[in-house]
């Protein structure tokens, strides 16, 4: 079926009197890619190559809104887990390399209960890639877990943890123990947790572990199950448990994911842009998602130009501080891009420091329409500088909330610091 959005896009290029090429050639979109969304094959087209076609037709405000609606429209609604039911969150789909690291989760995994719960560290530093690599197991894993998989955010980042015993009662809760039978001392409540996990063979997934301290009361010392901890840290101090320090990705897998990202049609004639673009982001995957979303939106754009712009923007940032630039130029450079009011909302959630939060708190802030305040959400997460892992809600990534990584957090925080226009 032909889709209202492609139906416009057609009537408007021909009132225009373009061809397919010329609007191409006007608005950096591919002559195929356009192809595709007048004949219905690319129903809700990213807004910013909306916004692209919509500069190149010239269209007045009428035709803009009802084109930027009908794309809108189309664009796929989000669905998925619901935030504090100790549900996984989504899964990275792009997700690539880890092919050593996925395959000794998998054996530990066959290991699990023979004789004892199975506990992997898996550490690194921020925007490694620890959270995509254990969501991505436990999705990888979950034929040897019958009794299913679960997953809590100790918030090992924030000021203020979550305390083991809050652990307890949530992760009981979702075990299936109804609230009047969690015990209310933690001593009990781990006793229960223990005698739940010796029957059962599941997998949790504890997310940002602060210390060894806040994760130890949650490791079961026998059972069948499998704990998959996270840790900017390297716990050093628990014991029985492997480790998985994560290094940035190969050269190779980084480009792999760009093109993943990107598409093949724009990557394949500028190998050298995207090594380049490699380099520039220090293998590391948060920077990489970043720069990878920030070439996708900018559909007339190569490789070799943005790596340019990024080449710049870490030469301007060198002067500032050092470490972490691949990070906070990322960040600095898809800032730039945002539109007016994605800015406003990113600043002020930034001042605001609200560990997560959803439309209503966004709108508030931004003093907006809640539909104008999830736009520049959307925008935020389209671009990699917000994370969605649950439907309708939203986080700064841990980076640039905390004081760890200081070149980050100050880059962040200087752009929110900057005059509202
Ligand atoms: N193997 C991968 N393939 C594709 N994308 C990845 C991969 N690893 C990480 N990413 C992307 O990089 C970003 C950062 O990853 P992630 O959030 O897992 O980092 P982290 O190590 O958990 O950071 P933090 O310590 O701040 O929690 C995410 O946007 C994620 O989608
Ligand atoms: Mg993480």
């Amino acid at each position: 079926m032909v889709s209202q959005f492609g139906l416009l896009l057609r009537r408007f290029r021909q009132e225009a009197r373009l061809t397919l090429e010329e609007l191409s050639a006007a608005s950096g979109v591919s002559a195929r890619a356009i192809s595709d969304m007048e004949r219905g094959a690319s129903r809700g087209p990213q807004r910013r190559t909306v916004q692209a076609l919509v500069e190149a037709l010239e269209l007045d405000d009428g035709q803009r809104t009802a084109l930027t609606g009908a794309a809108k429209a189309g664009r796929p609604r989000p669905t998925g887990p619901i935030p504090g039911s100790c549900e996984l969150p989504r899964a990275v789909g792009d997700f690539t390399g880890r092919a050593a690291q996925l395959r000794l989760l998998r054996r530990l995994a066959g290991q699990a209960g023979t004789p004892a719960a199975t506990v992997a560290t898996i550490s690194g530093t921020g925007g490694i890639g620890k959270s995509a690599l254990a969501v991505h197991a436990a999705g990888h894993l979950a034929d040897l877990f019958p009794d299913g998989r679960y997953f809590l955010d100790l918030r090992g980042m924030d000021a203020a943890p979550l305390h083991p015993a809050m652990a307890l009662s949530r992760l009981l809760k979702a075990l299936g123990v109804p609230e009047k039978g969690i015990p209310g001392d933690e001593e009990e409540r781990a006793g229960h947790y223990r005698a739940l996990m010796r029957k059962r063979r599941c997998l949790i997934v504890l997310d940002n572990v602060a210390h060894e301290s806040q994760v130890r009361p949650l490791l079961p010392p026998d059972g069948a199950a499998m704990i998959i901890v996270t840790s900017r840290r390297t716990l050093a101090g628990l014991e029985g448990v492997r480790q998985i320090p994560l290094a940035p990705l190969s050269g190779e897998e980084t480009v792999d994911l760009l093109r993943a990202i990107v598409g093949e049609e724009r990557t394949g004639p500028d190998p050298a842009g995207l090594t380049r673009l490699a380099r520039l982001s220090g293998n590391l995957p948060l920077a990489v998602r970043i720069v990878g979303n920030r070439l996708q939106s900018r559909p007339g754009w190569t490789p070799s130009q943005l790596a340019g712009r990024l080449d710049d923007e870490e030469r301007r940032l060198e002067a500032l501080a050092a470490g972490d630039l691949a990070v906070a130029a990322a960040f600095a450079l898809s800032y730039q891009q945002l539109s007016a009011t994605a800015r406003l909302v990113f600043r002020r959630l930034a001042l605001a420091a609200a560990p997560d939060f959803g439309v209503p708190l966004s709108a508030v802030l931004g003093e907006l329409e809640p539909e104008e305040a999830e736009d520049a959400l959307e925008e935020l997460v389209e671009l990699g500088l917000l994370q969605s892992p649950y439907v309708a809600r939203y986080r700064f990534h841990d980076l640039v909330t905390t004081s760890e990584t200081e070149t980050v957090a100050r880059v962040i925080r200087q752009l929110a610091e900057l005059p509202e226009r």
